[in-house]
């Protein structure tokens, strides 16, 4: 029987496609439990998201970090804030950096304004749940998987909390010899070269740099405003969305465009995390005008 040579291509493809979402969920899952087991520090807020209904009134979660005096670590969101429907499980990213020559090991404390938020806010998986070893000079994005309980939405005395702020400070850790090692969040840099392979194996179909397809021309996208390509039929979602690309919401659209921007009309997603790196270091490199 002849089977043509594309049959192989996609069904490699598809193949490869499963075995990277496979990981990252099978990963994910695994962080998961571990977290429940350790249970460590008793942290109050800590749920299964799965059991939550989803609502309609959506909140803003802004996202602040500090280190404290003397830990020689650069720690920052890599996301300024999210636009999110009360239950809706979200997922946000923090880069750690460890700027010494020896192993630091760090804890996390948190808080959230408006403080009668706090036990509306419920965290799934977080670094602030352990001791965190880094290794001298190494750099990791750590996730936190978190949703605003719907309770926020029928509690009179959160009745004007439209917006709430998660606030993480990095302390040396008083336990050093509990610690796990960050380097489960590695990242290996981005692969600007790999990126436009993915590019064109996955986006191309609706984008191209310099004129609109399904989806607007992406030459210049990194400090473009999101929505801003004149003539191109943008959801009013994405014509309303008011930030800027940069490399981190790039990322996060690309984990999850309605995620983003609720109401946004890109139809795919792309699950692996190093995937999404290497195209974004790709778009980078593709000025406006080229
Ligand atoms: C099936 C079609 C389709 C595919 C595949 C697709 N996109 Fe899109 N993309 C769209 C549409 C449609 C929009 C406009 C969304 C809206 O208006 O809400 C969009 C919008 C965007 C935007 C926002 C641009 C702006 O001007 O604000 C970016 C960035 C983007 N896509 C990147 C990508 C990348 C990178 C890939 C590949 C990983 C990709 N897209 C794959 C259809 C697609």
């Amino acid at each position: 029987m002849y089977i043509p040579r594309k049959f192989y291509t996609v069904a490699a493809l598809c193949l490869a496609l499963g075995v990277m979402g496979g990981i990252t969920s099978y990963s994910v899952t695994l962080y998961r439990l571990f977290c429940q087991v350790t249970g460590a520090n008793g942290t109050t807020q800590r749920a299964q998201a799965d059991t939550v209904h989803v609502a309609d009134r959506m909140v803003t979660v802004l996202f602040d970090t500090n280190v404290a005096p003397g830990l020689a670590w650069r720690f920052v969101p890599l996301q300024r804030s999210v636009k999110l429907r009360l239950g809706q499980d979200t997922l946000v990213l923090f880069e750690a950096q460890n700027l010494s020559d020896h192993a630091i090991v760090g804890h996390a404390a948190f808080n959230v304004t408006p403080e009668k938020a706090g036990i509306y806010f419920k965290k799934i998986q977080c670094f602030c749940f352990n001791e965190e070893r880094l290794a001298p000079g190494a750099k990791v994005q750590m996730p936190v998987d978190f949703f605003v309980d719907p309770g926020l939405g029928t509690d009179p005395s959160t009745q004007d909390v439209h917006e709430i702020t998660l606030s993480y400070t990095f302390f040396e850790s008083k336990r050093p010899e509990q610690a796990i090692d960050l380097s489960r969040f590695a990242v290996a840099p981005a692969d600007a070269v790999a990126g436009a392979r993915d590019f064109a194996a996955t986006c191309s179909g609706c984008h191209a740099l310099d004129r609109a397809k399904i989806g607007p021309a992406l030459a210049g996208v990194v400090g473009r405003v999101a929505g801003s390509v004149a003539g191109y039929p943008y959801s009013p979602a994405l014509k309303a969305a008011g930030f800027t690309w940069t490399p981190a919401q790039l990322d996060a659209w690309l984990s999850g465009p309605q995620v983003l921007v609720p109401g946004a009309e890109m139809p795919m997603r792309i699950s692996d995390e190093q995937t999404r790196r290497d195209i974004v270091a790709y778009l980078k490199t593709v000025r406006a005008g080229s």
